[in-house]
């Protein structure tokens, strides 16, 4: 297949793009050529890199029509955040692709009710950046409905990586959270920390999205959450942590609002904003319709991405490493 990847060298494109070439698709990426890809890959040198700025051309009404004109079989859309942008892009693509994938993200949920979540959760997202996700899955699946459009929504985890920072045990990006844990320092958490995080290997996002590139059953008009087998509590995922930089962990609970006076007011958002939601989502309609199994658990994707952090100079080393 002839494969447009819009977003094709970021977190997720960085595999992604490579990995479809090795399914040997003729691939094309899409971006400004601004970021090199988080890893060389010799697959490099077979992808067509094609120079867009999708924010500039699509206040010209221009950038739907530009990837209508790259003739692809299928386009994967990873950086595609309001309704206005899906439907420039629908329009220009209607009746000519065989498959379009839009990536999503689990906050289309509001707050669990029944977990796992499934897709056929009730939505009730909060928070701009979910509301807008919903609201182009919606409008994705409606165009499915009404005029056949071949879309299908993958909804990923938080991503994780060598070459950037996981969310933390603490539910923020914070580096020193990891720090304190390696060096056997005090780390406060928020509540009882048993609120949830649900990673998923960047790579595993990629094959889900590979794997939904060429799926044989009809995948149009469906949504898939793509993470790791399992969802972490937040006191799990640091003792686990602790314990892989061969330390006791020293962990001290406080109520939210005594633990976000510890904090900086953006590391305070941001956890917030993860552990209002709590996600725990499940891969079961993943792993039946796409195929989809993941290589990583949340601990061994973190792990990863943090022994690069150390490999770098950028984090204290493990006593002893555990797995
Ligand atoms: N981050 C997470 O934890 C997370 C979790 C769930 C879902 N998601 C979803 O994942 C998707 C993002 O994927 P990602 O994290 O792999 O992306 P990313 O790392 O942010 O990469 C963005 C890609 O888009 C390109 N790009 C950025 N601005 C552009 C512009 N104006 N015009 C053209 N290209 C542009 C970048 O290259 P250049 O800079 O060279 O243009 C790069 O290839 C989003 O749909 C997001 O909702 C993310």
């Amino acid at each position: 297949m002839r494969v447009v990847v819009i977003g094709g060298s970021g977190h997720i494109g960085s595999y992604l793009s490579p990995m479809l070439v090795e399914g040997e698709h003729t691939v094309l990426c899409v971006s400004r050529g601004l970021r090199q890809p988080y890893q060389p890959d010799p697959a490099w040198s077979r992808i067509e890199r094609v120079v867009i700025d999708r924010s500039f051309a699509e206040t010209r009404g221009e950038f739907g029509t530009s990837i209508a004109a790259l003739e692809a079989d299928c386009v994967i859309d990873l950086t595609c955040y309001t309704l206005a942008s899906a439907r420039q892009i629908v329009d220009a693509l209607r009746g000519r692709v065989h498959r379009f994938l839009h990536c999503g993200t689990i906050w289309v949920h509001g707050h669990s009710v029944q977990v796992p979540t499934t897709e056929d959760a009730p939505r009730d997202p909060f928070g701009d950046y979910g509301c807008r996700k919903l609201a182009i899955e919606q409008y994705l699946h409606e165009e499915f409905r009404t005029s056949a459009f071949p879309a299908a929504v993958l909804h990923p985890g938080h991503l994780v990586g060598p070459g950037w920072i996981p969310i933390s045990p603490a539910a923020n990006f914070n580096p020193e959270v990891f720090a304190d844990l390696a060096r056997g320092h005090e780390l406060l958490l928020p509540n009882l920390g048993m609120e949830t995080l649900h990673h998923v290997h960047a790579s595993d996002v990629a094959a889900a999205f590979s794997l939904a590139v060429t799926a044989a059953g009809n995948i149009a008009g469906e949504s898939f959450h793509v993470v790791s087998p399992a969802a972490l509590t937040l006191r799990g995922y640091a003792e686990r942590m602790a314990a892989w930089f061969g330390r006791k962990p020293v962990l001290r609970f406080l109520p939210w609002e005594e633990w976000r006076a510890h904090a900086s007011e953006n590391d305070a958002r941001v956890t917030w904003d993860h552990i209002a939601r709590s996600p725990n989502c499940s891969i079961a309609k993943a792993r039946t319709l796409l195929g989809y199994q993941p290589r990583y658990s949340s601990l061994a994707a973190v792990q990863e991405s943090i022994a690069w952090r150390v490999q770098q100079g950028l984090m204290p080393a493990p006593q002893h490493a555990q797995s």
